[in-house]
């Protein structure tokens, strides 16, 4: 049997995408937008929408109905007229009675918590699009990557919870009435949410502190404005596709010491440290909230999956020792308009992806390394999880080193092997041969020029390959600046004729000198300070 199929077969109209209203407590978002459903639409789709569906997240029936959506009242009658259904929370039991039989599901599932529920969509014969299940690494999945889009407003929203519960500022700040010390946040995991805390709090001008198992990580952290601390203790928590793995006890043991070290110092922890498929690692014990100050905050963002913290009460905010202890599990949702247009967009591009024909109707290619990973059930059988995906070959050695590394070996060059000296002299007597050649028997004019050619190539390689690759933005936006130099050729237009030359150009050369001078000039002085702007980004 083909593993690629049309849903349903032997249908040609366009396929509705139905988007119920979220039933989940707490649950804000809706699946899809109006700006979205216009979009949607112009895939050849029909889009219909439960009433009220979008009602928590500001966007109204009247909103939906005008990009084209037809709006329905009640779940029973909206799964009945879907053959694909957005949603965003996996579905309740009755949900999965309300679904077409054969029907295509686009939903966060988590599989590996919900084999019930995989069971009983599978006797729906249904196919289930697991948006949690992406092949996060893939990089042409990214657009449709809404564990990311999720996770960074969630890291927002749990600096903003921290910052309500917390009874100062977040700045430093010299006034009248008194000085005022920046708030010290610690962030405990630096992946997309944690990085997305990180930014929050360095922008409301705390100091901000993070640790995470992933080395690699550090860098990310000091660019968002966050110290990285270290412990200490030799292990790479690395445990595949950008995920951690659980860390040694030696290593735990040494972690715990530093996190309690913090904790003193901290006024807000933002716990955020997750391992796929594993219970989240406790990291902040009670009586690190114990040797907290009193007034102090914690967001524990891991409290779906069992919490970061001891005391952590999951959908609720509690008070332990003094100190405010969040565990709110519905953040992104808090952000509802926001989440919801983030998700809808990445919906929107899964939608492009299943019909590239623009006909309303999906293909869900098992062939395709993305729906592959997505598709937890196809037409019933349950084929989650994904094999592995095909490995790209390892990288040649040479490339393999990263930026930092070459900074560290003191080597501009890094890991590009460099060209031994015999080589190295065979290409100067080469080169030298060829001036010599042209030298011999070129115009005096040309070689003057000829020289100057060379020698500019030659310095413009030894800056460039001088030049970290994370700095190569800024070095093209300076050596557009640097290219205005072609002024000068409009400035000898302008210039007062020397004696015996000739005369002044006429009006019109003037004036196309001028409006040259004007435009370079905007190049110049745009090119310095946008390279200006950018470095600071990097010197943050
Ligand atoms: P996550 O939500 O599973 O974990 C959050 C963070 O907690 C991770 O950075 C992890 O290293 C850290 N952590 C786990 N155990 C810890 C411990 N005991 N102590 C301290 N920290 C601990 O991960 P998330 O945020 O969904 O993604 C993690 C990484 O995946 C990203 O940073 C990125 O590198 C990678 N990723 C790659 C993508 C791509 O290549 N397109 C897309 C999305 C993510």
């Amino acid at each position: 049997m083909s593993n690629t199929s049309v849903h349903p077969p032997q249908r040609s109209e366009a396929q509705r995408i139905g988007v119920p209203r979220e039933t989940f407590p707490l649950e804000k978002r809706v699946a899809t937008v109006p700006d979205v459903v216009e979009k949607l639409i112009k895939l050849g789709f029909k889009v219909a929408v439960e009433s009220g569906a979008g009602e928590a997240a500001n966007f109204s029936d009247d909103a939906y109905r005008a990009a084209g959506a037809e709006i329905i009242d009640g779940a029973a009658a909206l799964w009945a007229a879907s053959d694909i259904v957005f949603k965003v929370r996996p579905p309740s039991p009755e949900e999965v009675g309300l679904m077409r039989e054969g029907g295509i599901l686009v939903d966060f599932i988590w599989p590996a918590q919900h084999p019930e529920l995989m069971q009983q969509l599978a006797a729906r014969n249904a196919t289930v699009l697991a948006i949690d299940c992406l092949p996060r690494t893939l990089s042409r999945a990214q657009k449709m990557d809404a564990l990311t889009s999720t996770a960074g407003v969630s890291g927002y929203r749990a600096v903003i919870e921290a910052a309500n519960a917390f009874g100062r500022y977040f700045n430093g700040q010299i006034t009248a009435a008194g000085k005022v010390p920046p708030a010290k946040v610690f962030i405990a995991g630096a992946g997309v949410a944690g990085l997305a805390a990180i930014g929050t709090a360095a922008n409301l001008g705390a100091i901000v502190r993070a640790n995470d198992t992933r080395a690699e990580v550090a860098d990310q952290v000091k660019s968002l404005g966050g110290e990285f601390v270290k412990v200490d203790y030799e292990e790479d928590g690395a445990g595949g596709g950008g995920y951690a793995k659980v860390m040694s006890e030696g290593f735990q043991a040494a972690q715990r010491q530093m996190y309690a070290q913090q904790a003193k110092d901290a006024d807000i922890i933002i716990t955020t440290a997750l391992i796929p498929g594993k219970p989240a690692p406790k990291l902040i014990t009670a009586e690190m909230v114990q040797s907290m100050k009193p007034g102090s905050v914690i967001v524990d963002m891991a409290a779906e999956q069992g919490g970061n913290c001891e005391l952590t009460v999951p959908g609720e905010a509690v008070v332990r020792h003094g100190v405010t202890i969040i565990g709110y599990t519905d953040l992104a949702s808090r952000l509802a308009k926001q989440s919801s247009t983030l998700y809808a967009t990445n919906l929107l591009r899964l939608a492009e992806e299943l019909c590239k024909a623009k006909d309303g109707l999906a293909i869900v290619n098992m062939e395709d390394d993305a729906i592959r990973g997505l598709t937890v059930i196809k037409d019933g059988a349950i084929t989650w999880p994904a094999p592995p995906l095909k490995q790209a070959p390892p990288p040649a050695p040479k490339a393999a080193a990263a930026p930092v590394a070459e900074k560290k070996s003191g080597h501009g060059h890094g890991a590009r092997a460099p060209m031994s000296a015999k080589a190295l002299a065979v290409v100067f007597l080469v080169a030298a041969g060829l001036f010599a050649c042209v030298g011999a028997y070129a115009p005096a004019a040309f070689l003057g020029h000829f020289t100057v050619f060379v020698l500019a190539c030659f310095i413009g390689y030894m800056v460039v390959w001088n030049v970290t690759p994370a700095l190569h933005t800024p070095l093209m936006s300076v050596t557009n600046a640097i290219s205005s130099i072609i002024a000068i050729g409009a400035l000898v237009q302008i210039a007062p004729p020397e004696a015996g030359t000739g005369g002044r150009p006429d009006g019109l050369i003037l004036w196309l000198a001028f409006a040259a001078l004007v435009l370079t000039a905007i190049n110049m002085f745009g090119g310095f300070a946008v390279t200006r702007r950018m470095l600071a980004m990097f010197r943050k």
